[in-house]
């Protein structure tokens, strides 16, 4: 028995991706609507002012995630819909939109998962500093509160941040992504310690709002390490990088953002790399950090392979031609072995896959279909993967193929379409591809037959 018999098939988005309504109900500016209106951040200067329209479509996607047969969709919450300043005022119509959603959702039989952040932080908070400003902990644990009081009597799937890493690294220090700054090693480390607390408050202020049981987790991405070469030796010196600080990508390394939620402590070779660079630790940050998880969101998308080499661990450097998707990241399906199975080794802490997918060169054919055999292998391939660790005993419980439809891909706009469904950003038409059909067999099979 590969999955167990209630693993969750779902897809996931995110709400500045597909919701467009940028400046509509009363919806106050994120960083998001500031960053895509820098010269020359992101491709074409595009924005996702309309993106998939979704905020008004919502039913009509719900109705393809049902032809999908869908169980879970991953969703996120745009802050400054909700608290159109961040704090204080509370927009009632952007809860009201969150509400026709989720029981839309609940109607069709789908599990709302939500998330509480996905990139769109709003830009008044941004203005009173943002993550670096300690403050944002209390500003996010209310508005989770906010988020909960309403809609927790029928959302029962919480995650606090989507990939704190990606969104301090990249916004923060090399300035790809909104807010688009590049801050000295200190100030990045001093952010993600103020959004680790964030996170805890949030998971308190959940678990403390919630009129019924929940599960809590967050949606942390991974760039998992593998063995070249599956040898005991390799596998020992492969897990013990993974779980080390990288004094080459210091704030990159999983360790030192998975510790202290899990481990209530910052890794000892972290400290000792940062030094006078650590964030100051206040009385009490340690055990806020570290609430009690019932799931761990996994994003997975690729990954790099070590071997041992004459002196010692060495990369093994894709050969020339080996498969890469439209965005060049590299097809390697074991990440969706190794990376849960190195995670759960150490943090014992069940797993849900919550983003994996592939941007690939999609269009409508002739025939009015869109054939997308290359995202049908590559889910093969991962899912193959995923299987053999649930096999292993790996705790694995569902899995969000990302995304449910092409949308707005960051800096790269919409050129890239990573969807199941494929959306004409002119008209705004949806077409399922071969791989949301295919996906359907695979959700009936309860996996790759
Ligand atoms: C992840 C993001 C998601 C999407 C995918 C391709 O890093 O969480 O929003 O952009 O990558």
């Amino acid at each position: 028995m590969p999955f167990p018999t209630d693993f969750v098939w779902g897809a996931a988005t995110s709400s500045y991706q597909i919701e467009g309504a940028a400046h509509e109900d009363g919806k106050g500016p994120s960083i998001w609507d500031m960053f895509c209106r820098r010269e020359g951040a992101i491709l074409e200067g595009q924005n996702g002012d309309v993106a998939c329209d979704h905020y008004h479509r919502y039913a009509e996607d719900i109705a393809l995630m049902r032809e999908i047969d869908l169980q879970g969709y991953r969703f996120s919450i745009a802050w400054p819909r909700i608290l159109p300043e961040g704090a204080g005022t509370v927009n009632d119509a952007g809860l009201a939109f969150y509400d026709r959603l989720v029981d839309a959702l609940l109607e069709a039989g789908i599990t709302p998962f939500a998330t509480l952040y996905h990139w769109d932080l709003p830009l008044a908070l941004y203005q009173r500093g943002g993550w670096l400003n300690r403050e944002i902990a209390d500003w996010f644990a209310d508005y989770a509160q906010v988020v909960v009081g309403r809609l927790g009597d029928r959302v029962t799937h919480w995650m606090t941040l989507n990939e704190l890493k990606v969104f301090v690294g990249e916004g923060y220090m090399d300035g790809s992504h909104a807010p688009g700054h590049k801050l000295p090693l200190r100030e990045v480390l001093l952010a993600g310690h103020h959004a680790l607390l964030a996170h805890g408050k949030a998971v308190q202020a959940i678990r403390a709002t919630s009129p019924q049981p929940c599960q809590v987790g967050w949606a942390p991405t991974i760039f998992p390490l593998m063995p070249a070469e599956e040898t005991p030796e390799t596998v020992a010196m492969v897990r013990q990088i993974t779980h080390a600080v990288n004094p080459q990508y210091p704030f990159w390394s999983s360790s030192w953002l998975f510790d202290p939620v899990f481990l209530g402590t910052y890794p000892e070779d972290g400290l000792a790399l940062f030094g006078k660079d650590a964030p100051d630790i206040q009385p009490g940050d340690m055990e806020t950090i570290q609430q009690p998880l019932d799931f761990s969101g996994l994003n997975i998308y690729q990954g790099f392979y070590l071997k041992t080499g004459a002196e010692g661990p060495a990369p093994v450097k894709p050969k020339d031609g080996a498969p890469l998707t439209a965005l060049h990241w590299n097809v390697t399906p074991e990440t969706l072995y190794w990376g849960p199975k190195f995670f759960y080794e150490r943090y014992q802490t069940p797993i849900y896959i919550t983003e994996n997918g592939m941007s690939n060169v999609d269009w409508v054919a002739l025939d009015g279909k869109v054939h997308d055999p290359q995202r049908i292998d590559f889910t093969t391939r991962y899912l193959q993967q995923l299987q053999r660790a649930s096999e292993d005993g790996v705790d694995v419980r569902g899995y969000f193929h990302w995304s449910l439809m092409d949308n707005f891909e960051w800096a790269h706009g919409y050129r890239e379409r990573l969807g199941l469904i494929y959306v004409d950003f002119e008209t705004q038409a949806r077409v399922l591809k071969d791989s949301a059909y295919w996906y359907r067999d695979v959700i009936a099979g309860n996996g790759i037959q």
